[in-house]
C-alpha cells in the first residue's frame, strides 16, 4: 500500500451503504466547462462512489437503474446559496452561481456521509456572511507564526510550493464554504514583501487559479511600508502624492498579473509594524488611500484593528490595552471608504480562553466590520490540549451589543444585517501546517471544519457541527460518536478551568504561550496584567478604574461595571476583588480558583480516559497521535493546576477548605 502523505480530513469518504444504482449528471443553465462546476461534479463522483459504491456514468454510458443528479441554475436562489432535494429519481440541486452549486454538492455529500440516503437529501440555505475567510500566518521561510502543525505547505525556502496537497487544501476549504484565503502572515517582512512583485507573480497566479477552481479568492497581507522596502522611496506617508502614485502603479501591475486577487489584509501600526501613525495620519487615512487605489479593480482592503501600545510600563495603571481598539477606531466610524472592512478580534485583548466581546463590534455603526477569531490554538493549548472552540465563537456571535433595535448581535453586525452593508463576515487565523493530519492534533480539525461551517451558517449549533465532523471523519457507532462529541463539547470549559481564572487571561509562558507562568507577563511591556497582591486579584476596568466598561452600550456597560451583575466567568477581567469575595455559587473567589483547578485537571484526565475507550473504533495511527497529545495535555493541566493554586495560596495565605495538596 502506498504510504499516506496526508489525511483526507473530513473528506475521507467512508462507505455508508451499498447502493444499487448508477448516476447520470444533467446540467441546466450551468456548463460542464465551468471550472467550479467541473470540480463540483468531480467531487460528487468521487464521493458517491466511495460512500455508496454507486458509479457515475460517463457521457454515453447508460444503465437500467440510473438516477440523475440535476444541477440547475436558478436565479432566485440567493448568492452562494443552494437548494438540494432527493427523490426516487435522483437529486436536484439548484443554485444561482457556481459557488452555490459547489456548496450544494458538498451538502449532498455531507448529508449522505452523515447517514441519509440519496433520496432523503434535503436542504435549502444561503450563507450568513458574505466573506468567510482563512488567514494564514505562514512565513516565506516555511515557518508559521503561531503554527502548531508543522511547517507551511505554501512556502519552502522562500519559494511557493504547489502540489496535490494545495488542491486538497482548496477542496477542504470549499467543502465548508470558505470563499477567501489570505496566504501570508499579517507581519509582512523580508521575502513576503515581494509577493507583489515579479519575483512571485507567476506562482501566486497559479495558486490563485487553484483556489478559483474551488470558488475561493486569494488575498495577500500587505506591507504598508512597501514604497520604502521594495520601492526605494523614503516615505510611506499615505497622504504623500508620490507614495500614492507609487501604489497606483504597483496595484495596476498587481492586477494585471493577478486579475482575480480579492484584495489585501493590512496590519499597520501594531507590534512594530509600520503604519500611518508614523506620519501623524489616521488609520482611516491609511486604509482609504489603499482602498481608493484598489477600487478600480474591484479589490477590498481589510484593515486590522489590533492596534495598541505594546511598550507599556507595567507600573502605569491608567493605560489599558483592552481600551485601545475602540479608542483608536471608534472616533473615525463612518470615515472609512466602502471597500474597506475593519477586521476586529473577538475580544479586546488577544484570543484568550475567555474575554468579553470587543466593544468595537457593533460599537462601530457606519463601517464594514469583520470578526476575527483564532483557530490556531495560540493561547488555548497549541493543538496539544483538546479545545473545541466553536462554543466560544457561538458566544461571541450571539452576544447582544445593543447597537440597534432588534438586529444587534455580533452575528447581525458582521453579516451586514444590522447596517444593510454587503461587505463583512468572519475570518479565522488558521490552524493548519504540513503535518500528516494538517492540524497537529487530529481532533483540532474539528475547529477547522467548524469555523467554516459556522461562518457559512451562524445559526448552526456547536453540537451539530461536532456531530457532522465526527460522522464525516470517523464514522463511529452511535455510542462512540456520542463520547467523542461530548469530549469536544466539554473541552473548552476544561481548558478554562485549569488555566487562568475568571476571565483574567494570560498567566502563560511568555513568547511561546503554552503552559503556565503566572507572573510571566506581569512585569512586561505588553499590557497584560492580573494585578494580584496578597489581598486580591483582577483589573479594575469600571468607571473608577480604566473606564473600559464605558466603551459598551449602556446595557452592557452597566452590567459589566457592577460586580453583582457582571457575568462571573469574566469578573476578574472587569474587577479587582478580594480573595474573600463571595461568588454566586456561595464560594469565595480563592476557593473557586482552587476548586476549578482541581476539577479542570481531573476532567482533563476524564477526556484522556474517554479517548482510550475509543481505541477499537478509531484508526490506529489517528488514535496514537491523539493519545500522545493527551499525555502532554495531562502534564500541562497538572502544571497549570499546581502552579496557579500554589501561587494564589502563597499570595493569599488562605488554605483550601478541602485540604488538598497545594505546594
Ligand atoms: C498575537 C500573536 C502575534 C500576532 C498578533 C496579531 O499577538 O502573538 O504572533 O502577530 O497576535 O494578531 O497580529
Amino acid at each position: 500500500m502506498e504510504e499516506m502523505k496526508w489525511t483526507q480530513l473530513w473528506l475521507g469518504y467512508h462507505k455508508i451503504y451499498d447502493g444499487d444504482s448508477a448516476w447520470q449528471i444533467a446540467l441546466d443553465g450551468f456548463g460542464g466547462e465551468q471550472r467550479v462546476i467541473a470540480n463540483a461534479l468531480e467531487e460528487f463522483k468521487k464521493a458517491i462512489e466511495a460512500l455508496t459504491g454507486e458509479k457515475v456514468l460517463g457521457g454515453s454510458e447508460t444503465a437500467s437503474n440510473s438516477k440523475t443528479l440535476t444541477v440547475s441554475k436558478k436565479d432566485s436562489i440567493p448568492a452562494e446559496g443552494y437548494k438540494v432535494s432527493g427523490t426516487q429519481e435522483g437529486i436536484t440541486l439548484e443554485a444561482s452561481d457556481e459557488r452555490g452549486a459547489l456548496y450544494g454538492v458538498f451538502s449532498i455529500i455531507r448529508q449522505i456521509a452523515c447517514g441519509k440516503r440519496a433520496n432523503e437529501v434535503s436542504e435549502e440555505t444561503s450563507p450568513s456572511n458574505p466573506l468567510r475567510m482563512m488567514n494564514h500566518w505562514d512565513n516565506m521561510d516555511g515557518s508559521i507564526e503561531r503554527g502548531y502543525s508543522g511547517e507551511s505547505f505554501f512556502y519552502v525556502n522562500e519559494e511557493i510550493v504547489i502540489d496535490d496537497r494545495t488542491r486538497d487544501y482548496a477542496r477542504f476549504m470549499a467543502s465548508v464554504g470558505i470563499n477567501g484565503i489570505v496566504i501570508n502572515n499579517v507581519n509582512v517582512k523580508g521575502a513576503a514583501s515581494y509577493l507583489i512583485t515579479d519575483r512571485y507573480f507567476d506562482k501566486v497566479a497559479e495558486l490563485s487559479d487553484i483556489f478559483a477552481d474551488y470558488g475561493i479568492s486569494l488575498y495577500m497581507s500587505l506591507n504598508f511600508a512597501s514604497p520604502i522596502e521594495i520601492g526605494g522611496m523614503d516615505s510611506c506617508d499615505p497622504l504623500d502624492k508620490d507614495v500614492i502614485a507609487w501604489w497606483e502603479s504597483k496595484i495596476k501591475e498587481v492586477y494585471t498579473k493577478l486579475p482575480n486577487l480579492g484584495g489585501f489584509l493590512v496590519k499597520a501600526d501594531s507590534e512594530g509594524r509600520p503604519g500611518p501613525f508614523t506620519y501623524g495620519r489616521t488609520q482611516a487615512d491609511g486604509a482609504n488611500m489603499l482602498a481608493d487605489v484598489i477600487k478600480p479593480y474591484g479589490g477590498i482592503i481589510i484593515w486590522r484593528c489590533f492596534v495598541y501600545n505594546c511598550t507599556q510600563d507595567w507600573r502605569d495603571r491608567k493605560t489599558d490595552r483592552a481600551r485601545a481598539g475602540y479608542d483608536y477606531f471608534k472616533e473615525q466610524d463612518g470615515a472609512y471608504h466602502d471597500n474597506v472592512i475593519l477586521q476586529i478580534k473577538n475580544g479586546p485583548m488577544d484570543f484568550q480562553i475567555r474575554e468579553p466581546v470587543s466593544p468595537l463590534l457593533g460599537g462601530l455603526t457606519k463601517t464594514n466590520q469583520m470578526l476575527e477569531v483564532q483557530i490556531a490554538q495560540e493561547y488555548t493549548g497549541h493543538q496539544i490540549d483538546l479545545c473545541y472552540l466553536i462554543p466560544l465563537f457561538k458566544e461571541v456571535l450571539d452576544f447582544h451589543t445593543y447597537c440597534a433595535e432588534g438586529k444587534d448581535t455580533v452575528a447581525d453586525v458582521v453579516s451586514g444585517r444590522t447596517m444593510g452593508n454587503t461587505l463583512g463576515g468572519m475570518a479565522a487565523v488558521i490552524n493548519t501546517g504540513n503535518d500528516i493530519n494538517w492540524t497537529g492534533n487530529d481532533l483540532a480539525a474539528a475547529n477547522l471544519y467548524g469555523f467554516g461551517r459556522l461562518a457559512y451558517d451562524t445559526e448552526l449549533s456547536a453540537e451539530q457541527i461536532a456531530k457532522e465532523w465526527i460522522a464525516m471523519t470517523f464514522r463511529l457507532p452511535e455510542k462512540e460518536a456520542d463520547i467523542l462529541c461530548s469530549m469536544l463539547l466539554r473541552s473548552r470549559e476544561i481548558y478554562e478551568k485549569y488555566s487562568s481564572p475568571l476571565g483574567i487571561g494570560w498567566m502563560v509562558t511568555p513568547n511561546g504561550h503554552y503552559g503556565p507562568s503566572v507572573d510571566g507577563y506581569e512585569y512586561s511591556r505588553w499590557g497584560t496584567y492580573h494585578r494580584a497582591d496578597h489581598l486580591g486579584i483582577g483589573v479594575d476596568r469600571t468607571d473608577k478604574g480604566t473606564g473600559y466598561c464605558q466603551q459598551y452600550y449602556k446595557e452592557n456597560a452597566e452590567m459589566y461595571n457592577d460586580p453583582a451583575t457582571c457575568p462571573e466567568e469574566l469578573i476578574l477581567f472587569f474587577h479587582h476583588l478580594p480573595y474573600t469575595y463571595m461568588l454566586k455559587t456561595g464560594k469565595t473567589l480563592i476557593q473557586h480558583i482552587y476548586d476549578s483547578h482541581f476539577e479542570g485537571e481531573e476532567e482533563a484526565r476524564g477526556l484522556a480516559a474517554d479517548w482510550d475507550s475509543l481505541e477499537s473504533v478509531i484508526p490506529a495511527e489517528s488514535f496514537k497521535r491523539v493519545k500522545e497529545r493527551f499525555d502532554l495535555q495531562l502534564y500541562n493541566a497538572r502544571e497549570w493546576r499546581d502552579q496557579v493554586n500554589s501561587y494564589f495560596y502563597r499570595k493569599s495565605g488562605i488554605a483550601d477548605e478541602k485540604g488538598r495538596t497545594i505546594y
